[in-house]
This record gives structure tokens, C-alpha cells and sequence, in this order.
């Protein structure tokens, strides 16, 4: 049987090559190397894109995460709600601005925090709701926006592996106070190196984000708040913005593939598949299926030549970084239980059918024993 890469970074870049190369060539000449008119035209078309009014465009999600909690002023004594099963680069901005994580547990059907537990966790010092649209699949922000809006807290969206997702019609980004974004290589809008964004309707919010990231300066030589270099360099404004065009397409056929497993998984009992909640159109950034004995299955399709991942094997309250919290085993029975169960499918824009077909032929013979 061939094998099935989990991600073919190479078979995109075939289909791009000459349009990135011309634009790499056109930056060296240009010698605009750090924001510049190549990064500018990326954040018009991506605010245009996420339908949002400004788009600041920063060095990684994690810069973007960490200046948005910046510009909302959180700071030592405060708390964040967000949740534990995450990529932990979501509390680190937390930490780094010396505020302390408050997690609260995921839907096990979403996979996204859980808007009926949120208001428990609220406390009067509760200064942003940090939901996290994992996988791709955006968390349901309308109930969570209410709750938000009632109390007066902010919520900023970690929209980081969700480009193009949409929840309830609209594109995820904007449709919390400040939506964060990662470019990493492998999202599905990926940079060729790091790259992040934060997207907002609230134009002080952009004026502030735009000055954190450049050492806190409005206007030259101007430092009125201690800031960051989260510049992002010309080279990545330029590939962003070839690929952003493509980004609508690659998406689509990332819902065709999950549509397609999904078809596929009906006839191996042992594995479940995600569901898309009414609110929701994923963009399956992850396939990620659940299952009791994942990573026997997982030996099983590495030795076939199928490639898989864990999103994520430790949930963040139980990483030694937040030992401190004192959280222990037991303490978020969803995302503990999906930690144990995930496993990640080959997820990319250019997979095929018949590679789909040998995934799951894959699992049906790992899961029959
Ligand atoms: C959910 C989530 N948040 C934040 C980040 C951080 O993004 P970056 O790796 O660009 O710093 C990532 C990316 O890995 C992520 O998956």
C-alpha cells in the first residue's frame, strides 16, 4: 500500500512557485524588507478578506495573541478565560502579560469551549474570554459573546488555525473585539517562515496594536509604551498575499476531504469522526478523529506509511509550565478525555480520494484487532 504524508508543503508550493519566486525577486529589488508596501497590501487584502475594518500584521500568532491582550490593558492580577485543550502558545500571551490563565472546559462535540460553564469561571477580574477555534472548527461565539457583553469583557478570538472560518455566516477574526492569527508554514494560510496577525473593527485598537509591535512608537522616535519588534518582514507580506488568493479553494477541498473521511469512517465503528456544529463551517485545519487505543492505531499506520499527529497529547493545565495552577489530572474530563483520544488524519488542499480511501482502510485494519 503507498503511504500518506500527514502535510505536502511541496505539492502547494509546485503550484505557486514561479508567481512566489517573481515576488521574492521583486522584494530584494525593492530592498523593503521589514512591513513596507508588501506587508501593507497583505493587511488590506486580509481585513478585506476577514471582513474586517484593520488588519496588523505581526512575527508569529503568539506575537498577535500577546499584543492583543496588550491593547485590551491586561496586565499582573488579572484573569483570562480560555481553554486548556489548546496549542499552549494560547496562555502563554497570557502569561506574558503577567495575567493568570482561568480554564474552563470544552464542549466534547465542539471540541471548543463550553458557553454553560463560562460564567462560572467570570470573577470580577476576568479581563478578556479567550475562545480558541480548534482544529479549524470556529467555537460558538454567539452565546459566548452574549455572556461576554453582559459582563463587559472582552473576547479575543484564536482564530490561529481557522482562516476563512465562519460561524454563523460570518468569517471568524472580527467577530470578537480582536481576532488573532498564525502564519506558520503549515495553516492553512501559511508564510514561508513565521508570521502572525490581529484583525478588529475598533481602529484605537489597531493604532495601539500597530505601535506595540514596533517598539511602542506612533511616530518616530516617539516610545510611549514599552513595545515589541513583531514586525513581520517583506517576504512573508509577499507570499501571504499570492497565497491568500488561493485560500478560498484550498479550504474548500479541505471540507471536501473531511467530507469524504466522514463517508469513509461509517464503516470503521471504533473511530469517531468530528461533527460541524449548525453554527459552524469548519476550514479542518485538523482532521482529528477519536478513538480509545490512538496510539496503537497510530504504530499500526506509521508502519503502513500513514502519517498522523496528536493535537494535543498534554492539555495545558496539566504542561509542567502551569504546574503552579495546581490543576491536576481530573480537574477538565473533556479535553483530558480528547487527549487521550485524538489522533490526527493527513489534512492538506492537495490530498486525493483514493489516499483518503487508504487512511481509513489503514484505521478499519488497525482498530479490527
Ligand atoms: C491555537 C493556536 N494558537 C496560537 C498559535 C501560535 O502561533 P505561532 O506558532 O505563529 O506563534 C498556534 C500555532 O501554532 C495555534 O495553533
Amino acid at each position: 500500500m503507498p503511504g500518506v504524508p500527514f502535510l505536502d508543503l511541496k505539492a502547494q508550493y509546485a503550484q505557486i512557485q514561479d508567481e512566489v519566486q517573481a515576488a521574492l525577486a521583486e522584494v530584494c529589488e525593492s530592498c523593503r524588507f521589514v512591513l513596507g508596501p508588501f506587508v501593507e497590501a497583505f493587511e488590506a487584502d486580509f481585513s478585506a478578506y476577514c471582513e474586517a475594518e484593520h488588519c496588523v500584521a505581526v512575527n508569529s500568532g503568539t506575537s498577535a495573541l500577546h499584543v492583543a491582550l496588550r491593547c485590551l490593558g491586561v496586565g499582573p492580577g488579572d484573569e483570562v478565560i480560555t481553554v486548556p485543550m489548546t496549542f499552549v502558545a494560547t496562555t502563554w500571551a497570557i502569561s506574558y502579560v503577567g495575567a493568570t490563565p482561568v480554564f474552563v472546559d470544552i464542549d466534547p462535540a465542539t471540541r471548543t469551549l463550553d458557553p454553560g460553564q463560562v460564567v462560572a469561571a467570570i470573577t470580577p477580574r476576568t479581563k478578556a474570554i479567550l475562545p480558541v477555534h480548534l482544529y479549524g472548527q470556529p467555537a460558538d461565539l454567539a452565546p459566548l459573546i452574549r455572556i461576554a457583553d453582559a459582563h463587559g469583557i472582552p473576547v479575543v478570538e484564536d482564530a490561529a488555525q481557522a482562516h476563512g472560518a465562519r460561524c454563523q455566516g460570518r468569517r471568524v477574526g472580527a467577530i470578537g473585539r480582536i481576532g488573532c492569527f498564525s502564519f506558520y508554514p503549515g495553516k492553512n494560510l501559511g508564510a514561508y517562515g513565521e508570521g502572525g496577525a490581529l484583525v478588529t473593527n475598533d481602529p484605537a485598537i489597531a493604532a495601539t496594536a500597530r505601535s506595540l509591535r514596533d517598539h511602542g512608537q506612533r511616530e518616530r522616535y516617539c516610545h510611549e509604551t514599552v513595545g515589541y519588534n513583531y514586525r513581520m518582514d517583506a517576504f512573508q507580506g509577499a507570499v501571504l498575499g499570492i497565497k491568500l488568493k488561493r485560500l478560498d479553494g484550498w479550504n474548500a477541498a479541505r471540507r471536501a476531504h473531511a467530507a469524504a473521511y466522514r463517508r469513509h469512517l461509517t464503516d470503521v465503528p471504533a473511530v469517531g469522526a468530528p461533527i460541524e456544529p449548525h453554527y459552524a463551517e469548519s476550514v479542518y485545519h485538523l482532521f482529528v478523529v477519536e478513538l480509545d487505543d490512538r496510539d496503537d492505531a497510530a504504530r499500526q499506520l506509521a508502519a503502513a506509511g500513514i502519517h498522523t499527529g496528536l493535537h494535543y497529547p498534554v492539555p495545558v493545565h496539566l504542561q509542567p509550565a502551569y504546574a503552579h495552577l495546581g490543576l491536576g489530572e481530573g480537574s477538565f474530563p473533556a479535553a483530558e478525555a480528547l487527549a487521550r483520544r485524538c489522533l490526527s488524519l493527513p489534512m492538506f488542499p492537495e490530498l486525493t480520494d483514493p489516499q483518503v480511501a487508504t487512511v481509513c482502510d489503514g484505521l478499519a485494519s488497525a482498530t479490527a484487532t
